[in-house]
């Protein structure tokens, strides 16, 4: 009988399904390695070329694609999308993933220190971030990116994981790689100027 391996090894190559394949041997043999449930990271640099084709240009149409396509081609997260700010809070944007939180405090959450801070924040253990906000009890940890547009802070993109220090530095850099790619094909600044003229009423 053909083992597991040689039936799927064609699939092998596919960084997501690697990982699945990594977790069913670590189920079938307790002994298998737990380094090697970390996750392979794609080729961020290659997939770019992939990411442009499937931006238009229109801000809500590619910060929906976008989400979606980090959601499928980041190996095991749970969310993944965008907190945009309204000159007084955060307020949830296009995302792939569970219906989330519609709101957060600019002090509150990852989320809220990632936009204050305008720095990209990487949490191993939310449970231990003082003042996360749990949208979904499955995440153990959270990668949070400022979205900057002409040197102001407009947002955040906020990726969610069921693994406890899922995302490393390889991960920040070509996701930030891919964020400047969005924001080099579409135009934010129609938000900007919403978020100054909001910021700016009385
Ligand atoms: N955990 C985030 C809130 C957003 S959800 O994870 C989608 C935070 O602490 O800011």
């Amino acid at each position: 009988m053909p083992s597991f391996h040689e039936l799927h090894k064609n699939k092998l190559n596919d960084s997501s399904w690697n990982f699945k394949y990594e977790k069913v041997m670590t189920l079938l043999n307790p002994t298998h390695s737990q380094k090697t449930l970390a996750p392979t990271p794609p080729d961020f640099k290659a997939k770019s070329a992939e990411l442009d084709a499937l931006l238009t240009g229109h801000w809500f149409t590619d910060l929906a694609n976008f989400s979606a396509f980090l959601f499928h081609e980041l190996p095991d997260l749970n969310w993944a999308g965008f907190y945009l700010s309204d000159g007084h809070q955060l307020i949830l944007g296009p995302f792939a993933g569970k219906p989330a939180c519609t709101t957060i405090r600019f002090d509150r959450g990852v989320c809220g220190a990632s936009f204050s801070k305008s720095e990209a924040l990487l949490v191993d253990d939310v449970h231990e971030f003082p003042g996360h906000i749990a949208c979904d009890a499955a995440s153990n940890s959270e990668m949070v990116l400022p979205v900057i547009v002409e040197n102001e802070c407009v947002g955040v993109l906020d990726l969610d994981s069921p693994s406890r220090a899922r995302f490393k530095n390889e991960d920040r850099d070509g996701v930030t790689l891919w964020l400047n790619v969005l924001l080099h094909r579409c135009d934010l600044r129609p938000l900007a100027q919403t978020l100054k003229t909001r910021t700016s009423s009385p």
